[in-house]
């Protein structure tokens, strides 16, 4: 399937629910999330349909994220559907890793290939500040259960913030070689309806590379750049500082159904209507694909008003 600027849409990233047993500083609001009724969110069965339409038009790729995918219930079922969909080539999770020593065997064996993990300090004080009450020491037990069951991938997803886990950034190039995990940094994305405000902790790649003594470029990863720095391997994601989005493969479904073509506006086309009916849903999806914007336009400070437990960056 193909957008109105030509790029081919190929990677889906499903959101199976926007609850989380945390609740990070520029994800959500003090209060956590208000739970929707059942009625307006994806059940186990839609999503296995939604599963099967995004394949039927050529998505190869699918990520499952949340809030924290692991609190889905039936997400095993669901991980083994795609796990034997034969057109789904690569597969993958991103979580905040809490969870994985009772689910790592578990994912491994239905089929997920790579395990993203968001850590967003490796200082016990700091950690719970962000994450409002988040134990260190319960994410780095997770981190150990993916490496023992032998994932193709893991990655180590961190938003840098200024006077937060600024002074952190050469410890996590150390954590990443121990580890043999990629470190990847991610400027951190401004959303309409976000408690936190932005001035002041935004940090852009450059900085962070300045404070990784400009290490060499390796290669690209998506939509990651990788270096090198002393054999860690560190990546950035520039959503904010540069736009990579004419090489935008992706869609996004939510966990109320909504079918999100950009993450950084808004927008949304609902796919709830049309989920038991094979070809309406697939219909409907390659509509929907076909609003998604050219470019993000935070510069013209143009944002997406959903939280980001919602969409599941
Ligand atoms: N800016 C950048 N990244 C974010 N994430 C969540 N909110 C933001 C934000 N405002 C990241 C998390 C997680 C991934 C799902 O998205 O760190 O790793
Ligand atoms: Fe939960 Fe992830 Fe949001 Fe943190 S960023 S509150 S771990 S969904």
């Amino acid at each position: 399937m193909e957008d109105l600027y030509n790029r081919k849409i190929t990677y889906a990233r499903l959101s199976v629910t926007d609850l989380c047993n945390f609740r990070c500083i520029y994800c959500m609001g003090e209060s956590g999330v208000v739970k929707k009724p059942h009625s307006e969110m994806l059940s186990l069965e839609d999503y296995l349909l939604v599963i099967d339409a995004l394949a039927d038009l050529g998505v190869t790729k699918i990520r499952l994220t949340g809030g924290e995918p692991l609190l889905k219930r039936g997400l095993l079922t669901l991980a083994e559907h795609i796990g034997k969909s034969p057109r789904v080539k690569d597969f993958g999770i991103t979580t905040n890793g809490v969870l994985l020593p009772t689910f790592a065997v578990s994912l491994k064996d239905a089929g997920v290939k790579t395990v993203n993990i968001s850590l967003d300090s490796l200082n016990t004080n700091t950690f719970e500040k962000i994450t409002r009450g988040g134990k260190l020491t319960d994410v780095l037990k997770g981190l150990e259960a993916a490496k023992a069951a032998g994932f193709d991938e893991i990655k180590i997803n961190c938003v840098i913030m200024r006077n937060v886990n600024d002074s952190e950034i050469k410890d996590y190039a150390r954590f990443a070689k121990e580890n043999g995990v990629t470190v990847r940094f991610i400027e951190m994305m401004p959303f309409a309806s976000q408690c936190v405000k932005q001035v002041g902790l935004f940090i852009s790649a450059e900085e962070i590379l300045t404070a990784l003594d400009n290490p060499p470029h390796l290669k690209s990863d998506g939509v990651a750049e990788i270096y090198d720095a002393d054999g860690a391997h560190i990546g950035l994601i520039t959503s904010v500082s540069h736009k990579f989005c004419d090489r935008c493969n992706k869609v996004r479904i939510s966990a109320d159904g909504m079918l999100l073509p950009c993450l950084l506006q808004s927008g949304e086309t609902d796919l709830k209507p049309f989920i038991s009916d094979g070809p309406a849903l697939r219909a409907a999806i390659e509509a929907a694909v076909k609003t998604k914007p050219r470019a993000q336009r935070l510069d013209e400070n143009i944002l997406q008003n959903r939280d980001m437990n919602r969409i599941g960056g």
